[in-house]
């Protein structure tokens, strides 16, 4: 079996403030995009990584990707991605050779996931599962609300769901190739995660604990504890 992995990096990030494409920016002199095609490539089962680039930006990132050292058994293909998350992991898909059963999604905003965390889901996926998250459990109690037309109005609750029994899930996600194929040709709608769509096929999605440091970078305190955490590493 061969594992390659699709990092969406399309987007803008506008939630980090004014500046470059979310995964170009620097964390501690070396762009977050890169520091996630590391954390892919750093399992020794990935032998692929499909980075999809900013639309204007696929040149700029190819420079980058041949700027800074990989590892030799890894390869690399840089694609353009689309409007939506969704629609640049379908770009990613579709460039993906013949050869690969197992794909992994994983966000170039999670640029500092530990190789345990993604070796932990591709072991789940050659278990059987086809479809694995890594998720962790959450320090706040989540409420479900109405949401208000203007923004700092109060939002009246309608539920609240027992912590207990929910993740708050992170990438990289891991699939059958087939089914991830399938579910892209079959699941319309706004999803928030590649998973959901293979739920939305009603087959089983299992979860993996996840990491810490698999946090999302989306705003400016972000980069703060990301910056951190590198600095630790390097300790
Ligand atoms: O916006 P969000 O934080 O959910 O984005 C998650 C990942 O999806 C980021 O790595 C971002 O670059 C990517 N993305 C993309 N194409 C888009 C929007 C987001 O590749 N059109």
């Amino acid at each position: 079996t061969r594992t390659a992995a699709v990092i969406p990096a399309a987007g803008r990030g506008v939630r980090l403030g004014p500046g470059a494409p979310k995964a170009l920016r620097a964390l501690n002199g070396t762009p977050m995009l890169i520091h996630a095609v590391r954390a892919m490539a750093a399992s020794r089962a990935v032998s692929l990584v499909i980075v999809v680039a900013p639309p204007d930006g696929t040149p700029e990132v190819k420079t980058l990707l041949d700027a800074h050292a990989l590892p030799e058994r890894t390869d690399f293909l840089v694609v353009p991605g689309g409007e939506s998350r969704q629609e640049s992991v379908k770009q990613g898909l579709d460039a993906l050779p013949p050869g690969y059963d197992i794909v992994l999604v994983h966000d170039a905003a999670r640029p500092l996931v530990p190789v345990d965390t993604v070796d932990a889901v591709i072991e789940a996926v050659r278990d059987g599962a086809p479809a694995v998250v890594p998720a962790l459990p959450l320090a706040d109690t989540v409420k479900e609300v109405e949401p208000a037309d203007a923004p700092g109005t109060p939002e009246p609750v309608v539920a609240t769901p027992e912590r207990a029994r929910l993740r708050a899930v992170q990438t990289p996600q891991g699939f059958h190739r087939e089914t991830l194929v399938r579910a892209h040709e079959t699941v319309t709608g706004e999803v928030t995660d590649d998973a959901s769509m293979v739920e939305r096929l009603g087959l089983g999605v299992v979860v993996v604990p996840g990491h810490e440091e698999a946090f999302k970078v989306t705003r400016p305190l972000d980069l703060v504890l990301a910056e951190a955490v590198l600095a630790r590493r390097r300790l």
